[in-house]
C-alpha cells in the first residue's frame, strides 16, 4: 500500500496507508518532545485526518527510540501560569478524546514519559513493544502531570498504582504496564508499528458508525456513574439499530459473507 502525504507540518509527519492515517511526532533531536508547536500540530494533523472522508482510522507514533520524553522541559522553564494559560496547549489532550470521532491508536516505542505518556492515554488504544518504558517523571522536575496525568491515570489503573508512579516518577516496563491495564498489546519491539497498523486495518473494516458510538460510550464509563453511563449506552444502541450499517451487517451475517459497510 502506498503512503501519500497533503499536509506539510514542523513538527509530525502526517502519512496516509489506505483507510489509515498516520501522525508521527518528528522532533527525533528532542526524543519527541511535546513542544507547544508540537501539541498543535498533532491536533492540526488529527483535525485533518478527521475530516478526509477516505480515512477511518488513525496511529499516533514517535520512533523506535521514542514515543515522546513528555513536555519540553526547555519550553516550559521559562513558561508562567498566565502564558500557559493563554497558549491553552494542555486542552489540547483533552480536545483530541472529544473532537476526534474515529478511533485513534497509540504504537509506542521507546520513552514514553510525562506528556508522551498523557498523550497515549488520551487515545483509544495502546500499543506497546517490549522493551518500551513508561512513566510520569513530572515530580523529578518539581511540577506533576498536567495534562491529564492524574486523572486519566488513576482512573486507569487505581489510586495506589498511579499514586506510585506519579510521586515516585519511576519507570515501567511495558510487561508491568500492560499487567496494570494501561496498555492494550505488548508486542516484539520490530513490530510495534506494523501491529498497530494491522489494528488500524482492521478498525477500519468496521461500521464506522458503531466505532465512533461505541468509543464515546466507552469514555463515558470514565466520566460518569454507573446508571448514567448505561443509560448513555442504551440510547446510543438504539440509534445504531437505526443505521444502514446495522441492516447490512446483520443481512450479511446471514448470508455467510463479509459485510459492506457505508458509515450511514
Ligand atoms: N524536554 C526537552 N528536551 C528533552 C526532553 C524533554 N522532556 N527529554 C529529552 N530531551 C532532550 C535532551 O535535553 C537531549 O537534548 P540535547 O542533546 O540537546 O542535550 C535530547 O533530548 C536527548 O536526551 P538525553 O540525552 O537525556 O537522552 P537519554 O537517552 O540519556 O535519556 C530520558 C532519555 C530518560 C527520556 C531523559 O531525556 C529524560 O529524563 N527526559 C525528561 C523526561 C521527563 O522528565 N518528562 C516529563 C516532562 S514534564 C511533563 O511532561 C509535564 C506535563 O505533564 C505536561
Amino acid at each position: 500500500m502506498s503512503s501519500s502525504t497533503k499536509s506539510d507540518y514542523a513538527n509530525i509527519k502526517l502519512g496516509r496507508e489506505g483507510a489509515i492515517g498516520i501522525v508521527t511526532l518528528n522532533r527525533p533531536g528532542a526524543l519527541n518532545a511535546l513542544s507547544m508547536g508540537l501539541i498543535r500540530d498533532i491536533l492540526a494533523g488529527l483535525t485533518e485526518l478527521e475530516s478526509d472522508p477516505d480515512i477511518k482510522s488513525i496511529i499516533i507514533t514517535g520512533g523506535p527510540r521514542t514515543f515522546s520524553a513528555g513536555a519540553d522541559i526547555k519550553e516550559m522553564s521559562d513558561m508562567g501560569p498566565i502564558d500557559a494559560l493563554k497558549a491553552g496547549h494542555l486542552e489540547i489532550f483533552d480536545q483530541i478524546q472529544t473532537k476526534i470521532k474515529k478511533p485513534i491508536i497509540a504504537a509506542v516505542s521507546g520513552y514514553c514519559f510525562g506528556g508522551g505518556l498523557e498523550l497515549a492515554m488520551a487515545c483509544d488504544m495502546i500499543i506497546a513493544s517490549e522493551s518500551s518504558r513508561l512513566g510520569q517523571p513530572e515530580i523529578n522536575v518539581g511540577v506533576m502531570p498536567g495534562a491529564g496525568g492524574t486523572q486519566r491515570l488513576t482512573r486507569t489503573i487505581g489510586k495506589y498504582k498511579a499514586m506510585d508512579l506519579i510521586l515516585s516518577g519511576r519507570q515501567i516496563t511495558a510487561r508491568e504496564a500492560f499487567d496494570w491495564g494501561l496498555v492494550s498489546r505488548i508486542v516484539p519491539d520490530e513490530s510495534y508499528l506494523s501491529e498497530a497498523k494491522r489494528l488500524a486495518n482492521d478498525l477500519a473494516s468496521k461500521s464506522p458508525l458503531a466505532i465512533r458510538v461505541a468509543k464515546e460510550c466507552v469514555n463515558k464509563a470514565l466520566d460518569s456513574n454507573l446508571s448514567e453511563g448505561v443509560q448513555f449506552e442504551r440510547k446510543n444502541f438504539y440509534i445504531l439499530l437505526g443505521s444502514e450499517d446495522k441492516a447490512e451487517g446483520m443481512k450479511a451475517f446471514s448470508e455467510k459473507r463479509k459485510p459492506v459497510f457505508k458509515g450511514k
